[in-house]
């Protein structure tokens, strides 16, 4: 037997390239010179306090928002085609805050990923859809209760079934904000899991919102610190402690009662867990 025959080989790439944008939202000035490249295969954590911007950059990155300045690059075109954002997966902030009444099931849910694909009524196109959306309810480990209407799971296997719908569409590139509010940790553990083999294994690029912080510490490749502009970008180990957050912020008084980053940004255990 041929033993290369299953070797997937990766290469890597840039998916995404912002330079010099700037963003603007009724007429504040919410991003100002975020320069960034995201090759695929990579799994990037965005942390930041409430406000920094975070979901401002996800929704420019879409297309949702305009920059005042400068340009996002997504697979090499400044100005994507239908392709392009085909490529292109997001889980909205509190996706799975689906109201209960909604009456429909986790397999129902994950087959809507794929209806961009369904003006095409090839059979074989037919039978790709449904193998997307048994992997995509297989990966997120939702099978038992697939034909189960979504009112009725925890808010962790809801969480799951929102990233299944969001991986049936067979993107490439899988935007996710702030995917872990929520969950249980076992939960958690296991997701992160999977976007690590996701971005590992697949080839998939990641880029994770979180004020889980010990979470992205653990997990993502690379950690970026965004407060309108990035005031941080590097692997976890790098990632500064809270008094040389403090200063990158331009804060002195790290001690004066209420700690910012703690305050604004992040669950106080966890940060100290991880410390
Ligand atoms: N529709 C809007 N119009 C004007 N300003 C907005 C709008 N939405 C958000 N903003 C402002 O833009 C700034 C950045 O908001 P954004 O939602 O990007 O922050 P974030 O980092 O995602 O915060 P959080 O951690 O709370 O989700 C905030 O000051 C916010 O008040
Ligand atoms: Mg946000």
């Amino acid at each position: 037997m041929d033993s290369t025959k299953n070797l997937v080989i990766l290469t890597h790439f840039p998916v995404l390239r912002t330079k010099n944008l700037s963003v603007s939202r009724s007429g504040n000035q919410i991003l100002s010179d975020v320069n960034l490249t995201i090759n695929s295969g990579e799994f990037v954590g965005i942390v930041g306090p409430n406000g920094s911007g975070k979901s401002t950059l996800l929704l420019t990155i879409l297309g949702v928002l305009k920059s005042s300045k400068g340009t996002v690059e997504i697979y090499g075109k400044t100005t994507p085609t239908r392709e392009v954002y085909e490529k292109i997966s997001w889980v909205s902030q509190a996706a799975a805050n689906l109201p209960k009444e909604i009456r429909i099931t986790v397999r129902e849910l994950v087959q809507l990923g794929t209806v961009k694909l369904s003006n095409l009524l090839f059979e074989t196109d037919r039978q790709r859809r449904q193998n997307l959306v048994d992997n995509a309810i297989k990966i997120v480990g939702l099978e038992s209760v697939q034909n189960v209407s979504i009112g009725r799971l925890s808010g962790g296997q809801r969480q799951r079934a929102v990233i299944a719908r969001a991986l049936a569409t067979d993107a490439e590139l899988i935007l996710l904000d702030e995917p872990l509010v929520g969950i249980d940790r076992e939960t958690r553990n296991d997701f992160l899991k999977l976007l690590d083999d996701l971005a590992h294994n697949q080839g998939k690029t990641i880029i994770m919102i979180s004020h889980d912080l010990a979470a992205i510490r653990q997990t993502a490749h690379r950690i970026i610190y965004l407060e309108e502009s990035i005031r941080f970008d590097g692997i976890p180990s790098d990632f500064p402690n809270l008094q040389e957050l403090a200063i990158l912020r331009g804060i002195k008084d790290v001690h004066g009662g209420h700690h910012p980053i703690i305050g604004e940004c992040c669950d106080e255990n966890e940060i100290k867990e991880s410390e």
